[in-house]
């Protein structure tokens, strides 16, 4: 609990994974002409310390689908683009205007507010690029990136500006937000992850509904740890969410409410997996982790 913000906490993800989606990132990132001062910013929302997730979901999931992992590194780099992406705009001072992020001074704070708004672009237009690099695929991995892309701007819009149908009660436009700007990268990672293996339609929905169940799951625990963690722990302002009067889990449905929608979305996600022998094994301790984790 007292580990320092920058002190990573043990997680189940494969560390020759992690190296190659590290390495992957760090040269794709070297391999671009951009002025110095861009590069620095872009480095320093990519590699200042994220856990990788998304494209550890991404390899995991081909895995999980019979593949090596080198066949769907270009997906797994072009979702973290994205995710970076997200990051530097969510912590914006016109949306969430957060000075912390992963133990360390968010990108507007480090670079300014100009150069993170041009910083997020280019993060967001590397991401095709490098799913352009897929040896299999590439052109459905690039449209399917980028419309979860779409969704998870619009859940941004929900998130901080609103704008739902009237119809729609508080549980049902909360869920709308956290299915949208958390959860469709979580599926989209999995179901790029199986078409990157070149899976059948029947493996792709399966890893689909695994992902979808994880994202949303994912968001709730991220409520949790904003209601419940300390910024010294998480690396990031908590508090914030009932501060900004935002929609959440534990505001909607309390901690235990929250608690047992966490617990309902992971065995949702562990039954998707049923028809998978030892080779998702990764995907279930992963899933473990998710459920737990604390920052
Ligand atoms: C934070 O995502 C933003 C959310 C969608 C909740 P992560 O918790 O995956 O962030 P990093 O990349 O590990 O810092
Ligand atoms: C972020 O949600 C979702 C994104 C699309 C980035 P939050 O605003 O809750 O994420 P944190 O808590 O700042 O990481
Ligand atoms: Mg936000
Ligand atoms: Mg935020
Ligand atoms: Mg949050």
């Amino acid at each position: 609990m007292n580990a320092p913000a920058t002190t990573p906490s043990a997680t189940p993800l494969d560390p020759a994974l992690l190296e190659l989606v590290e390495e992957g990132l760090r040269e794709f990132l070297a391999a671009q002409k951009l002025p110095e001062n861009l590069r620095a910013a872009c480095l320093h929302a990519v590699l200042a310390g994220g856990k990788r997730l998304r494209p550890i979901l991404v390899l995991e999931c081909a895995r999980a689908a019979g593949a090596s992992a080198s066949a769907s590194l270009p997906a797994a780099i072009a979702i973290e683009f994205v995710h970076a992406f997200s990051l530097v705009h969510d912590d914006l001072p016109a949306l969430d205007n957060d000075a912390l992020r992963r133990g360390k001074p968010t990108c507007h704070i480090a670079f300014g507010e100009a150069m993170a708004i041009l910083a997020g672009d280019c993060l967001l237009a590397l991401a095709p690029l490098a799913a352009a690099k897929s040896p299999h695929a590439a052109a459905a991995i690039q449209e399917e990136l980028m419309r979860a892309t779409v969704s998870m701007i619009a859940g941004q819009v929900y998130d901080t500006l609103g704008g739902f149908p009237d119809s729609l009660a508080p549980s049902a436009r909360l869920e709308l937000i956290h299915h949208n700007k958390t959860g469709a990268l979580i599926e989209v990672a999995c179901r790029m992850g199986a078409l990157s293996a070149g899976a059948d339609e029947t493996t792709v929905a399966r890893l689909a509904t695994f992902g979808r169940a994880t994202g949303l799951m994912f968001q709730i625990v991220d409520d949790l740890i904003d209601a419940t963690q300390t910024a010294h722990h998480a690396g990031k302002a908590t508090g914030k969410d009932a501060e900004a009067g935002k929609l959440t889990y534990p505001e909607i449905h309390g901690l235990d409410g929250s608690r047992r929608e966490i617990a309902r979305l992971e065995a949702e996600a562990r039954a998707a997996l049923a028809h998978f022998g030892a080779e998702a094994s990764p995907l279930r301790s992963l899933l473990e982790y998710l459920v737990a984790r604390t920052r």
